[in-house]
């Protein structure tokens, strides 16, 4: 059973969910893509998840909205976040974009919902009227919960300074080989949950010979160790996988626990910066 964590709104969130980033690897919309997402997403909400991470730009809404029909679950049981598109940042576009993100995903209201990056060399680095028109969505009754994704300290000081309205989660690249130790501190420091992405590495983590030591005497997977790992941190994750065994794999991490030596084993992984697998969020001017 997933727990839920609270978050600094006072809703709370299951602490594990599940990624669709590159489910399936065809981004174009089609009915192709939209069956191939349902079937698998389907696969994860008939395996007990009950939390799905999806992304305008991840193209493949039109699928999760229909996995979270077809899985006939009662609405008030799951929760359903997507992100803001690197071309939508304009109030405008938030609005509009907003509105066809909950026609694709067939919601009346979304669970969550984050600027999916702060691209602060673009829109004359305006990502601050970005974050109110967010608000604007909480007011209305659409959305539960607005949130940021790949905001660093000096982004997330700036838009609570000007606004007032803290996030409620930073979602970041967070694994044992990038602890993202500055975005984590600076989130907690503002009473920001920390959502993992990548928790994996992208599967990089899994072949570290201190995991699989780890692993080993406990008689748990690579996976299942590096997500106790983040679980133990209080990280919400959102591991993805289009493998049913797998997704079994990654949502039991809730009958063991790691030592305080493992936890230090671990987080002695960290390569720094050097251990980045995505772009950084400073520099990233990517508009699909
Ligand atoms: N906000 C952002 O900017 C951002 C950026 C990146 C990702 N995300 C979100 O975070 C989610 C997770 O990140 P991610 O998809 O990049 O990477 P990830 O979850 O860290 O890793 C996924 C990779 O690991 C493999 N894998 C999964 N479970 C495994 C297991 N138990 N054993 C061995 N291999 C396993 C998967 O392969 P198979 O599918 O073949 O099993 C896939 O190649 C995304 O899906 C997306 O929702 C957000």
């Amino acid at each position: 059973m997933v727990p839920d964590i609270p978050l600094n709104d006072g809703t709370t969130i299951p602490q594990l969910g599940f990624g669709t980033l590159n489910v399936p690897p065809e981004r174009a919309p089609s009915e192709q893509n939209t069956a191939a997402t349902a079937e698998i997403v389907g696969l994860a909400l008939a395996g007990g998840y009950c939390h799905i991470d999806t992304a305008q730009m991840y193209g493949n809404e039109a699928g999760v909205g229909r996995a979270v029909a077809a899985s006939g679950i009662p609405r008030d049981e799951l929760y359903v976040t997507s992100k803001l598109g690197n071309g939508n940042h304009r109030p405008d576009d938030v609005r509009h974009s907003f509105a066809q993100t909950l026609d694709k995903l067939g919601l009346a209201e979304l669970d969550l919902f984050l600027i999916h990056w702060p691209l602060p060399t673009l829109y004359d680095g305006d990502y601050v009227a970005t974050w109110r028109a967010m608000t604007e969505l909480v007011k209305d009754g659409r959305l539960r919960t607005q949130g940021v994704s790949n905001f660093q300290p000096d982004h997330l000081d700036r838009i609570t300074s000007e606004t007032g309205v803290v996030p409620a989660v930073n979602q970041i690249e967070v694994h044992p080989y990038f602890r993202n130790d500055a975005a984590r501190a600076a989130s907690a420091a503002h009473g920001i949950a920390v959502e993992a992405w990548s928790p994996l590495g992208q599967g990089a983590v899994l072949d570290d010979p201190v995991v699989g030591r780890i692993a080993a005497e406990r008689q748990k997977t690579p996976a299942q160790v590096v997500l106790r790992w983040h679980i133990q941190h209080g990280h919400i994750v959102i591991p993805k996988s289009t493998r049913r065994e797998r997704m079994e794999e990654n949502i039991s991490v809730f009958d063991f626990e790691l030592s305080a030596e493992e936890m230090t084993a671990i987080n002695a992984l960290d390569k720094g910066a050097d251990g980045r697998i995505g772009p950084n969020p400073d520099t990233f001017a990517w508009i699909p």
